[in-house]
């Protein structure tokens, strides 16, 4: 009796002290990043390459993902996306400045840690170790945007044909009211041929209709009626979004993890802004349905070059995805690198909340409006006289040059 209460008591004390030490690091992990946290709201120190990196190496969980962009007089300048505010970067800079090496060299950096999903409009962000889709007439995949999301509180097909909707009515603006209920209309059938209805939440889970079905139902019906001209205006309108057959195959499968490259370089500029749309659309509803991030945990990092693609049409509109997603996707784990040749393509919203900036070389006409909407001065931009050299901004530090190692440098 008296040997099982001493056990007893030994056991109840290791517990206490096992408690106590696992508070004790639960404490001193919040006390640094407290102390990351003040750190990068009150540096401000000029990027004279003098200020010390601003991230403390005993935060290992954020210090984990890791992007090398190159060097200084210092040493390694690294960008550490979780780190920071948020895990987003911008980059800036005239043709041939460099961007789009250091968009590659960047992606390669994190292939392994999170899953990367490049939008190319180009067709020149081939990356080692890359899965690429090509998309066009003949490819095997594409963007069905009649997928639906599986949120009871949101999701369903009335959701759906309202996201549609919209989508086709900003790129094929203007839409009267009367097309739009016309397509209202035609999708909503699409569905119930599917057998899915907003009522029955199992059904949700069936296999979508896509474009192919819009495309074939509307074609019936100018057939079958004496007055097709309604129908046949809005045929006509939107007939790319058929012809391209894009959105009529099923949506390509995105790696977990790796770098998932979408070649939109075949397509028509109104073609890669919706199917670019609706892909980050739906990307962006899969995070925010798996909650938010835990610390430490990056889901998604959406690589758009040549940004003004997707903010061209309303940079300011606050339902603009990339305005979106620079507000809302920390949350849910997901980063955003950007890049542009002219920071005009960007709205405030995005301007202020993008917490990595890296500045490359400017053409003498631009630099006056980079430098006045970064809070540089003109001469530290007319200083970055060569591809790859760069002022680099993390966080609340000051600007800091770097020498950008390119993509075509490393591998
Ligand atoms: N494989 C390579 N080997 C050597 N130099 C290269 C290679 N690829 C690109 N470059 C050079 O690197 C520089 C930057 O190219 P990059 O494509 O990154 O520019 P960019 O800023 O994206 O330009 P743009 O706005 O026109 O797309 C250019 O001078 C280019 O000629
Ligand atoms: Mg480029």
């Amino acid at each position: 009796m008296l040997i099982a209460s001493l056990i007893a008591g030994v056991l109840v004390l290791t517990a206490l002290s096992l408690a106590g030490s696992y508070l004790e690091r639960r404490q001193k992990r919040r006390f640094e990043q407290e102390e990351l946290a003040r750190l990068l709201a009150q540096s401000s120190a000029p990027s004279n390459g003098r200020s010390p990196e601003p991230v403390p190496t005993s935060v290992v969980d954020t210090n984990r993902l890791s992007a090398r962009l190159g060097t200084n007089k210092d040493g390694a300048v690294s960008w550490r996306p979780l780190a920071l505010p948020n895990p987003h970067l911008l980059i800036v800079g005239g043709s041939g400045s460099g961007k789009s090496q250091t968009i590659k060299a960047v992606c390669h950096e994190l292939r392994k840690a999170t899953a990367v999903v490049v939008f190319d409009v180009h067709g020149d962000l081939a990356i080692d170790g890359a899965t690429t889709h090509e998309l066009h007439f003949e490819s095997r995949y594409g963007i069905n945007p009649l997928v639906l999301s599986l949120d009871p509180k949101g999701g369903g097909p009335v959701a759906q044909k309202e996201i549609v909707r919209t989508r086709l009515q900003r790129t094929f603006a203007p839409m009267g009211s009367v097309q739009l209920g016309v397509l209202d209309d035609l999708l909503r059938r699409c569905y119930e041929a599917r057998g899915i209805t907003q009522e029955d939440h199992a059904s949700w889970r069936k296999d979508p209709p896509t474009f192919a079905d819009l495309e074939e139902r509307l074609a019936k019906d100018i057939a079958g009626t004496k007055t097709p001209e309604r129908l046949q205006a809005l045929k006509t309108k939107i007939s790319t979004v058929f012809d391209c057959k894009v959105f009529s195959k099923p949506t390509l499968p995105i790696a977990a993890t790796g770098i998932t490259r979408l070649d939109l370089s075949r397509l028509g500029l109104d073609i890669q802004f919706l199917a670019s749309d609706v892909l980050l659309r739906h990307l962006f509803r899969e995070a925010m349905l798996a909650g938010e991030a835990e610390e430490g945990e990056l889901r998604y990092v959406f690589v758009i070059d040549e940004a003004k693609l997707l903010v061209s049409r309303g940079k300011d509109d606050p339902l603009g995805i990339i305005n979106r997603l620079a507000t809302e996707a920390r949350k849910y784990g997901v980063g955003l690198l950007l890049a542009s040749q002219d920071l005009e393509h960007f709205s405030r919203d995005i301007l202020n909340n993008v917490a990595t900036k890296l500045v490359l070389m400017h053409s003498e006409t631009a630099i006056r409006a980079t430098a006045s909407k970064l809070l540089l001065e003109k001469e530290q931009l007319q200083a970055l006289k060569e591809p790859f050299v760069g002022l680099a901004k993390f966080g609340g530090t000051g600007w800091r040059r770097v020498q950008v190692q390119p993509y075509f440098a490393r591998v």
